[in-house]
């Protein structure tokens, strides 16, 4: 379980090329997957990452008494027919955030359901506070203990309410939406986060018969109803748009030509914005997005720009650190702003032993300068992101540097490693 990865550095040359498919958005997926149980009939699910939170997922989903079919790769059946248990599994729901979307579905469905506090990657307090005072205003009963929440619904069923986001949260707008889809009368989630991944969800829930209105927006309108089917529809997975980003920022510092396919550009338009600004050379298409005789340029021909992340449309936080890497090459100072996690600034500290020059300024704000040297080095991922961030710091830097820790990375990318190697990256795993 604890590979490492040992990575190559180019030395700075622009030597990659090729074409990078971006896979099945993971945040997207999770929640399609955990919406299973608003239904009475099977749902088919395509184009899904195989990675361990998806695997992670499955087993939750098992244990409740779901029924799995794995078709073929990336192609799932699930049936939720006869799931009646209401417990998530305490072991594998503490090691990933996405499981407490789960409690939406069961508790509309089932009028109760229990759950650890739920864990995920260390990069902030991640607080459940919005789920839990939602559920109260939806008429549910709460109570704490082992270590675990224990929610029932009045009379087994939950009531509609107006629910205030007090910060748009992707994953509380998520469960509201599906607690919303079985629950009596009208439920209105105010201050609602705007993320692609939202609408994605509300739109294939719409498809097979829920009435819900506004996904995408800061106010979101469901009326509850029965079951939902799914009479055969299916449902394949939107382009992960942290890994467009990401191939994008990757492409940018070390590929001459790369071609990003099956993605949709319009879910990364601030990074396209930012790159393009900074001097990144770019062709965007309807599903793919082109980095052209990137060669010749140098890195410190590009321009460094401030970055603050926010919600959508802002800068996402999930693209944060792959974007610190780009602009410890750019020439200037940036400074970025971390304002959704207060713990998602400290991988640069491995940046910093790299040879970047950064600058601590508080936990939610540092100074880059670029652009700065990188050598190869034995660093740590804390979370995915950062794990990625550090797999391309690694490529551009000089020498060899060995990522530990991977499975992290494995939570989010699958297959990584021989993905970059089609594009001419020298990079192993061990384990
Ligand atoms: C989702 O996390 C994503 N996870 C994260 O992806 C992503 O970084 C984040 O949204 C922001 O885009 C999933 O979709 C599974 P939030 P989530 O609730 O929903 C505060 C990745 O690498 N808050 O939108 O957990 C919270 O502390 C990850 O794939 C409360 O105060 O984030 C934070 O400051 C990591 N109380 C802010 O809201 C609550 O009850 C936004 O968090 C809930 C949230």
């Amino acid at each position: 379980m604890n590979d490492k990865f040992v990575v190559k550095g180019l030395n700075g040359k622009k030597t990659l090329s090729g074409k990078i498919r971006v896979n099945g958005a993971k945040n997207a997926v999770l929640k399609l997957m955990a919406s299973t149980i608003l239904f009475e009939d099977k749902v088919e699910l395509l184009d899904i990452p195989e990675i361990e939170d998806v695997k992670r997922m499955l087993e939750i989903l098992e244990d409740l008494g779901v029924k799995i079919e794995r078709k073929e790769k990336g192609h799932f059946v699930i049936d939720t027919s006869k799931a009646k248990e209401t417990v998530l599994n305490r072991e594998i729901s503490e090691m990933m955030r996405a499981s407490i979307v789960l409690t939406g579905p069961i508790l509309s469905r089932f009028g109760e359901v229990t759950f650890p506090i739920p864990g995920g990657c260390v990069i902030g307090a991640r607080a459940i506070d919005f789920f839990i005072d939602g559920f109260k205003k939806m008429g549910a009963s709460v109570n704490f203990d082992k270590g675990a929440y224990i929610i029932k619904a009045k009379g087994k069923k939950l009531r509609g309410a107006e629910i205030f986001l007090k910060t748009p949260s992707v994953t509380a707008t998520e469960t509201f939406i599906m607690a919303g889809v079985l629950a009596n009368g009208k439920t209105v989630i105010k201050n609602s986060a705007l993320e692609p991944e939202i609408k994605n969800l509300a739109d294939y829930l719409i498809s097979c018969g829920a009435k819900i209105k506004g996904a995408g927006t800061s106010r979101i309108e469901i009326t509850g109803g029965n079951l939902l089917k799914s009479k055969g529809k299916k449902y394949k997975a939107m382009p992960d748009r942290v890994e467009t980003g990401s191939f994008l920022v990757l492409g940018a510092l070390c590929a001459d030509n790369l071609e990003i396919t099956n993605c949709n550009p319009d879910d990364v338009e601030i990074l396209l914005e930012i790159l393009k600004d900074s001097g990144v050379l770019l062709e965007v298409k309807k599903n793919s997005i082109l980095i052209k005789n990137n060669g010749k340029i140098k890195n410190k021909e590009f321009k460094s720009v401030n970055i603050k992340t926010k919600e959508y449309p802002g800068f996402p936080t999930d693209l944060q650190a792959p974007m610190v890497v780009f602009l410890t090459q750019a020439s200037g100072e940036a400074l970025v702003f971390e304002t959704i996690f207060e713990g998602r600034l400290n991988y640069t500290e491995d940046l910093k032993r790299m040879g970047a020059d950064i600058l601590m300024l508080d936990p939610h704000r540092v100074l880059v300068k670029g652009p700065a040297v990188l050598r190869g080095r034995k660093v740590e991922s804390p979370d995915l992101r950062a794990g990625l961030a550090f797999i391309i710091a690694g490529i551009l830097a000089k020498g060899e540097s060995i990522i530990d820790n991977v499975y992290l990375i494995d939570r989010g990318y699958e297959n990584i490693e021989e993905r970059l190697r089609k594009i001419g990256v020298d990079i192993e795993r061990f384990s």
